[in-house]
C-alpha cells in the first residue's frame, strides 16, 4: 500500500495521492487515514470519484458512520448520504445549507460525542463561489498566549440550532424560520476540550451561543474573537473543489465553512460522517 501526504500549510492540510486506487479500500489505509486526519486536520484527495457505496465504505472502514440530519432530499441515495445542495428541485428546505456559509462544526448541539469527521465528494461544482474553508481550532489553541489560554481553559458554552441559525432570521420565509429554530437541540460543551490524545481544541463557531456563568453580550463577543483567531491564515485553508475531490478533516479540530454560491449552480456534495467516540463531558 503506498499513499503519500504533501503538506498544504505548515498548521493544516495535505494532499493525499496514491499509486493505486485499490489500496484506499483496505483496513491498513483506513487505519494510516484516521491517523493523518487526526495529525493534519483535513486530507485532500484530489479526484478520487468516489460512488457512495465506496465513500460508505470507507467511512466504515474508519470507524462507522452517523446518520446527522434527517433526509430531505427527493433523490434516491442511501440514508446515510446526506446531499449538500440548495437546488430546489432537491432540496426544498434550504436552511441548513444556508447555514453553512457560517463558520461551524458538525452536530455540536446534539446531545452525542461530536462527530470525529465529516466526508464530502464533490458530484457537481459552482463556477463561481462553493469553495470549502477550513480552520483549525487546535492550531487556535496552540497559537494563544499563556495568559489567553488561563482565561479560557474552563470556561463552557451552550451550543444550539438556534444560534446557528441567527444570520438566516430575516432572510428566509418565516414559516422556515419558525420550523427550524423550533428545533430545540442544545448542548453544553467545553470551550477548550482536553482530548483523550493529550491535545486542546477550541469548540466554536456558529453553534456557540453563549458562555455559561458569564454576560451573555461578553461570552458571544469572547466567542466571536476566538472564531476569527482561529481563521487567521496560518491556521487555516481554503479548497477550491473540482468534481471527484474527496475531503475528509477532524470535526473536533476545525471550524469549516461554505463560500456562497447560487442555487443554480447545481452544486452539489455528497456527505457522510464518521462518529464521535469521545464524549466532552468526561
Ligand atoms: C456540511 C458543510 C460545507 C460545504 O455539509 O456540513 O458544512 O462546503 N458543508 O458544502
Ligand atoms: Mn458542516
Amino acid at each position: 500500500m503506498a499513499l503519500h501526504f504533501e503538506d498544504i500549510k505548515p498548521k493544516i492540510g495535505s494532499h493525499v495521492s496514491w499509486d493505486d486506487r485499490d489500496d484506499l479500500f483496505t483496513h491498513e489505509a483506513a487505519k494510516l487515514v484516521r491517523e493523518k486526519v487526526e495529525e493534519r486536520t483535513v486530507l485532500v484527495f484530489p479526484k478520487l470519484n468516489l460512488t457512495d457505496e465506496e465513500q460508505l465504505a470507507f467511512t466504515d472502514m474508519m470507524g462507522g458512520r452517523v446518520k446527522l440530519t434527517g433526509q430531505f432530499n427527493k433523490q434516491e441515495v442511501d440514508e446515510n448520504v446526506y446531499q449538500v445542495t440548495l437546488d430546489k428541485k432537491i432540496n426544498p428546505q434550504p436552511e441548513y445549507v444556508l447555514g453553512t456559509y457560517f463558520w461551524h462544526m458538525d452536530g455540536m448541539p446534539i446531545d452525542a460525542p461530536p462527530p470525529f469527521a465529516t466526508m464530502l465528494s464533490a458530484r457537481k461544482v459552482s463556477a463561481k463561489g462553493g469553495q470549502t474553508e477550513f480552520a483549525s481550532t487546535w492550531a487556535a489553541w496552540e497559537g494563544l498566549s499563556e495568559e489567553e489560554q488561563r482565561e479560557i481553559d474552563g470556561l463552557r458554552a451552550v451550543h444550539s440550532v438556534k444560534a446557528s441559525m441567527i444570520p438566516l432570521t430575516d432572510a428566509i420565509p418565516a414559516e422556515q424560520y419558525q420550523k427550524v429554530i423550533g428545533i430545540q437541540a442544545e448542548k453544553e460543551h467545553p470551550v477548550v476540550w482536553h482530548r483523550a490524545n493529550g491535545r486542546k481544541t477550541l469548540l466554536i463557531g456558529s453553534t456557540a451561543d453563549r458562555i455559561v456563568d458569564m454576560p451573555t453580550v461578553d461570552g458571544r463577543a469572547l466567542l466571536w474573537r476566538l472564531t476569527e483567531w482561529a481563521a487567521q491564515p496560518n491556521f487555516s485553508i481554503r479548497h477550491d473543489w473540482e468534481e471527484g475531490d474527496f475531503v475528509i478533516w477532524d470535526n473536533t479540530a476545525a471550524m469549516h465553512r461554505a463560500i456562497p454560491y447560487d442555487a443554480e449552480s447545481g452544486r452539489m456534495m455528497h456527505r457522510t460522517t464518521l462518529v464521535g467516540t469521545e464524549a466532552t463531558n468526561s
